[in-house]
């Protein structure tokens, strides 16, 4: 059977620091708060006018470079994310328009914090079966557009930053690659973590004063239940991937986590009897930018040199849903 290998990846985010001493001016919030809470130090934001799409680009391009493929190789495109720049079309076909691709498949994910995962699943798909060569899957969000900067904001407005990682996936010319994917999701917890306008079911999607005022385009989160689910899940689906390809959390040298929040990881590294040391963590650099926590993470980890050819690595996630995944590799 065809593995799919990642041969090249790259990551990008935005020029503009904000760090957690800003963010108290903003927000009457300390950054001993932020700190203790989530391990966030500092986050990056857009400028006006820069979306998903412009960050995915240049995520993009160094992906490309670093595997060697040209944007005519590319034969399929997935964007994993939530903050496509516009209501629709999607990021992917922006980034198949602006980089010169040839008119192949172009498609969004939207499934939240788990995005990433769940696009290299489907990538794997089409790479396994022979249909795709070379896919360029990107995780990508902007949220913080849609965060308010203002007190009323502050429990959720220190959480986020921006980003996007990128991957190019093709097909192994050896044992290495993706080994398993597992997708997973729980659509009763959807109104613990969601953004709810704008909408279809609402006149003008929900772009109403009434509304607005409401706050219902805004980003809820009911942190507890968050934390409460995502420390049974992390842990649960790492579990599967490495059951699935008989491992042992011995034979693995990094876990690559969505970078929720650092208590999570910790309280996950807690449960599983491992130390943080093989839990990667950056947030305190970028905060959450959700699905391309992984994919930057993962750059991260390898130019760290946390792992190198031949080992095993899980990516894992848990977000917006509430959907979770893992995926095993063999880098
Ligand atoms: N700065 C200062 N004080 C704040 C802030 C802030 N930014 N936000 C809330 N507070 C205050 C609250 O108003 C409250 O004050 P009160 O006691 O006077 O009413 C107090 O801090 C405690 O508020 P809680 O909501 O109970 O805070 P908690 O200790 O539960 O921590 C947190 C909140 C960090 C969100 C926690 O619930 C958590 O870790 N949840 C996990 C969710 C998460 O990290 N999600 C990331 C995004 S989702 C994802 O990626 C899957």
């Amino acid at each position: 059977m065809i593995k799919t290998s990642i041969t090249g990846m790259s990551f990008h985010v935005p020029e503009h620091i904000v760090t957690n001493a800003d963010l108290e001016e903003m927000m009457d919030t300390s950054d001993e708060w932020i700190r203790t809470r989530s391990g966030i130090q500092e986050r990056r934001w857009v400028k006006e006018g820069e979306g998903a799409s412009d960050l995915s680009i240049i995520a993009s391009e160094s992906a490309m470079a670093n595997a060697g493929v040209k944007s005519s190789d590319i034969d399929m495109v997935i964007a994993a994310t939530v903050s496509s720049d516009y209501y629709f079309p999607g990021v992917a076909v922006q980034l198949q328009e602006k980089m010169g691709m040839d008119t192949i498949g172009a498609f969004d994910l939207r499934v939240g914090c788990s995005a990433f995962i769940y696009g290299l699943s489907v990538a794997d798909q089409f790479i396994k079966t022979g249909q795709c060569k070379t896919i360029l899957l990107v995780g990508t969000d902007v949220l913080s557009t849609v965060l308010e900067k203002n007190p009323i904001g502050r429990d959720v407005g220190v959480l986020f930053g921006d980003g996007a990682g990128a991957v190019i996936l093709q097909p192994s010319e050896n044992d290495s690659g993706v080994l398993s994917t597992h997708m997973h999701s729980d659509g009763k917890y959807m109104k613990e973590l969601w953004v709810e306008l704008p909408g279809s079911k609402f006149k003008d999607r929900g772009f109403s004063n009434e509304l607005m005022e409401q706050r219902r385009h805004r980003l809820f989160m009911n942190g507890r239940e968050v934390f409460r689910h995502a420390v049974k899940r992390f842990p649960e689906v790492i579990q599967e991937a490495l059951d699935t390809n008989n491992l042992t959390l011995n034979d693995v040298a990094q876990i690559i986590p969505h970078q929720a929040n650092r208590r999570i990881t910790e309280a996950v590294a807690k449960r599983m009897g491992v130390g943080t040391d093989l839990i990667y963590s950056n947030i305190h650099r970028y905060g959450n930018t959700t699905a391309a926590t992984i994919p930057i993470a993962m750059c991260e980890a390898f130019e760290e040199g946390k792992f190198s050819a031949g080992d095993h690595i899980i990516l894992a996630a848990f977000g917006s849903g509430f959907t979770w995944a893992s995926a095993a590799i063999k880098w």
